[in-house]
């Protein structure tokens, strides 16, 4: 029987995520194998949705945010039994290895499908959030901070109409990767992250100080992680006698057409996966440094600590008045 790959999508979806699906589909086709496509994530072992995949069915997706193979969180991952079952389902299907797009949660979900099931696993940072540790970049984050920047740019021009702050809440988990980056782009006053605390006083004190040399409407950014955006909107408003309002940017983030860089990285990525599985790897991590696509150990993936960018985070902070 011929040799298949697999390929899923897990945990919070983000745009790129099809043209991964593309490249590893058309990668494999190329060099022999079958495609299975499975469905809602580590769910579709379970239950049995997984479809093959031919060139055509990953024609004209390329442009499309979501995922063609949806995804979902698979509670039942987390049990030994369920892993089994799982892996007795890719071996039913003569799977020489599984792609796994997702991020820290589905890597972890494929370290135990590889070491309880003898699965070879290769997983695809698939997030916006860019909160993985083992790379510079992961899929669905520069669409996430583009698509950010363009709301932000909007409500810029209500605050500016009324004179106002806007205090905007972005995703990103517990990071603020997409905070920081919108926050310099957009050119606010002050960015608020879960990697560096910060007294909303001092926020206050800044935008006071702006307030006399005659700067009449505010721009905030609140990394969802960092904390309470309505608190911190109430307090700015009383800290400053300025009208505050909040605005939470929510899913808006993971949808919309994957940008040049997102389908870019997640083709080369996926082409990459597929390379490893053909070559024997098993338990890596893809992801990029310094621009280059690599790849790593999983369990090391795991373990790896990204440092926050502080030099970014202190120059966004001074060229702010
Ligand atoms: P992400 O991959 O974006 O971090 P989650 O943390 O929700 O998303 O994980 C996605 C899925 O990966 C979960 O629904 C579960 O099926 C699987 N998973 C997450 N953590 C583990 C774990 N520690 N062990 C086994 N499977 C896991
Ligand atoms: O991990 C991606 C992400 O969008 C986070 O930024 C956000 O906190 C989370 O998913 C939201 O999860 P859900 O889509 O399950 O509400």
């Amino acid at each position: 029987m011929q040799k298949a790959i697999g390929v899923l999508t897990s945990g919070g979806d983000a745009p790129g995520m099809n043209a991964a699906v593309r490249a590893v589909t058309r990668a494999a086709i190329r060099k022999g194998y079958r495609v299975i496509g499975i469905q809602r994530g580590y769910n579709g072992l379970l239950n049995g949705e997984c479809e093959e995949l031919s060139v055509r069915d990953v024609s004209d997706i390329i442009q499309r945010g979501g995922t063609i193979l949806y995804t979902a969180r698979c509670k039942e991952f987390k049990e030994e039994e369920y892993i089994k079952k799982a892996a007795d389902k890719c071996k039913s299907l003569n799977m020489e290895g599984l792609v796994v797009i997702g991020g820290d949660g589905s890597f972890r979900g494929a370290a135990d499908l590889s070491r309880i099931g003898g699965i070879r696993c290769i997983g695809l940072p698939g997030t916006i959030d860019n909160d993985i540790q083992c790379t510079d970049y992961t899929i669905g984050y520069d669409t996430a901070m583009n698509t950010a920047l363009q709301m932000i740019d909007k409500i810029r021009d209500t605050a500016q109409s009324h004179d106002r702050c806007s205090v905007v809440e972005v995703m990103g988990r517990n990071a603020g990767w997409i905070a920081l980056n919108v926050a310099m782009a957009s050119g606010a006053i002050a960015c608020l992250v879960p990697e560096k605390p910060c007294d909303i006083k001092t926020v206050a004190d800044k935008i006071n100080k702006a307030h006399e040399t005659a700067k009449e409407h505010f721009i905030v950014v609140v990394a969802e992680g960092f904390g309470d955006s309505a608190a911190i909107t109430k307090q700015i408003e009383e800290y400053t006698g300025i009208e505050s309002r909040l605005t939470v940017l929510g899913h808006v983030q993971r949808g919309g057409m994957p940008t040049v860089r997102d389908r870019v990285a997640a083709s080369q990525m996926g082409y990459h996966a597929v390379d490893l599985i053909d070559r024997g790897a098993t338990n890596r991590v893809v992801g990029m440094m310094e621009g280059k696509i690599i790849d790593v150990d999983i369990q090391e993936a795991l373990a790896m600590k990204k440092p926050f960018d502080d030099e970014l985070y202190r120059v966004c902070n001074e060229i702010t008045f």
